[in-house]
C-alpha cells in the first residue's frame, strides 16, 4: 500500500453466517469501537447476507456511521421471473455501495462463469453500485504454473465492454481458492506478485492512469496476525476477509492493521 490515491479497504465477507439480530449487535460493537482515525485511514466494508442488509442499513444510518456495506451477489437481470434472485435496483434502494461478484464459492457451487460475472458487473454499474470482482486460481492451476494466466483471463472476462471511467472506481479481490478458509495464506510476495500482474493487465486493457486507481485486495486466511505484512506490499490495497471477520474484535484488529505485529 504505497499509493496515496488508493484508500485501503478492509472488507468482511460474512458469507452465510450471522443472522439479522446478530448483525445488529455486530455493527453496534464496531460503532462503539471505531474512531475517526480508523475511518480516516481505512474504508471499512461489510458484506452481510441479503436478509441482514436492512438491519445493517438501519443501524448505520441511525448513527451516521462511516461503515459501508455490500451485497454478496447481484442478479444479472433487472426484474422478473427469477425466483430467489435479488436485483441491483433492490440493493440500491437499501443504499448498498458494493456488489461482490464472482466469488470463488459462487463460481464453484453456482456455476458462475466469466460471462455471467461480466453480466453481473454490468448490472451493478447500471444500478450505480461498485463491483468488487473476485478472481483467483485453484491449487491445481497454481501447481500447473498457470495461476497468473488464469487470473488475468478472469479479469479480462469480467471487464469485457466495461468503460474505463467505471473500471477506475471498481475493486478487484485476488483470492487464491487454495487459501480460502484453509489457514493456508499466500505469502505477502505471492499477493504482491499477483496484484502487480492484475494492475499491469488493467493498464494494458485501459491505461496506466486507470490501473493506478483500481484498488486490489488480497483474500484468503487473512487475520490480525498476518495482515500487516500483506498490507505492506505496494500493490495490495486491502483485504477481503472471511472467517476472521465473523468475530468483530478480530475484524477490528485487522482494520487497525498498522498496529499489528
Ligand atoms: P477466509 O478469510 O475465511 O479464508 O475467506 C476468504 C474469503 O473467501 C473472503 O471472501
Amino acid at each position: 500500500m504505497t499509493n496515496d490515491s488508493r484508500k485501503p479497504v478492509m472488507a468482511g465477507n460474512w458469507k452465510m453466517n450471522i443472522n439479522h439480530l446478530e448483525s445488529i449487535a455486530y455493527v453496534n460493537k464496531m460503532a462503539f469501537s471505531l474512531i475517526e482515525a480508523d475511518y480516516a485511514r481505512t474504508e471499512v466494508v461489510i458484506f452481510p447476507p441479503f436478509t441482514n442488509i436492512r438491519s445493517v442499513q438501519t443501524v448505520i444510518d441511525a448513527d451516521h456511521l462511516a461503515i459501508t456495506y455490500g451485497a454478496q451477489d447481484i442478479s444479472a437481470h433487472d426484474s422478473g421471473a427469477y425466483t430467489g434472485e435479488i436485483s441491483g435496483s433492490m440493493l440500491k434502494k437499501l443504499r448498498v455501495t458494493y456488489a461482490l461478484i464472482g466469488h470463488s464459492e459462487r463460481r464453484a457451487y453456482h456455476h458462475e462463469t466469466d460471462e455471467s460475472v461480466n453480466a453481473k458487473v454490468k448490472a451493478a454499474i447500471k444500478n450505480d453500485l461498485i463491483p468488487m470482482i473476485a478472481v483467483g486460481e485453484t491449487l491445481d492451476i497454481r501447481q500447473s504454473g498457470n495461476a497468473v494466466d488464469h487470473t488475468l483471463n478472469q479479469i479480462q472476462g469480467a471487464l469485457k465492454d466495461i468503460r474505463s471511467n467505471y473500471v477506475s472506481e471498481l475493486v478487484i479481490a485476488y483470492e487464491p481458492v487454495w487459501a480460502i478458509g484453509t489457514g493456508e495464506v499466500a505469502t505477502p510476495q505471492d499477493a504482491q506478485d499477483m496484484s502487480l500482474a492484475i494492475r499491469q493487465k488493467v493498464a494494458k486493457l485501459y491505461s496506466q492512469d486507470v490501473a493506478d486507481k483500481v484498488r486490489i485486495l488480497y483474500g484468503g486466511s487473512v487475520k490480525a496476525g498476518n495482515v500487516k505484512a500483506i498490507m505492506e506490499q505496494p500493490d495490495v490495497d486491502g483485504a477481503l476477509i472471511g472467517g476472521a471477520a465473523l468475530d468483530p474484535d478480530e475484524f477490528l484488529r485487522i482494520i487497525r492493521w498498522p498496529d499489528q505485529p
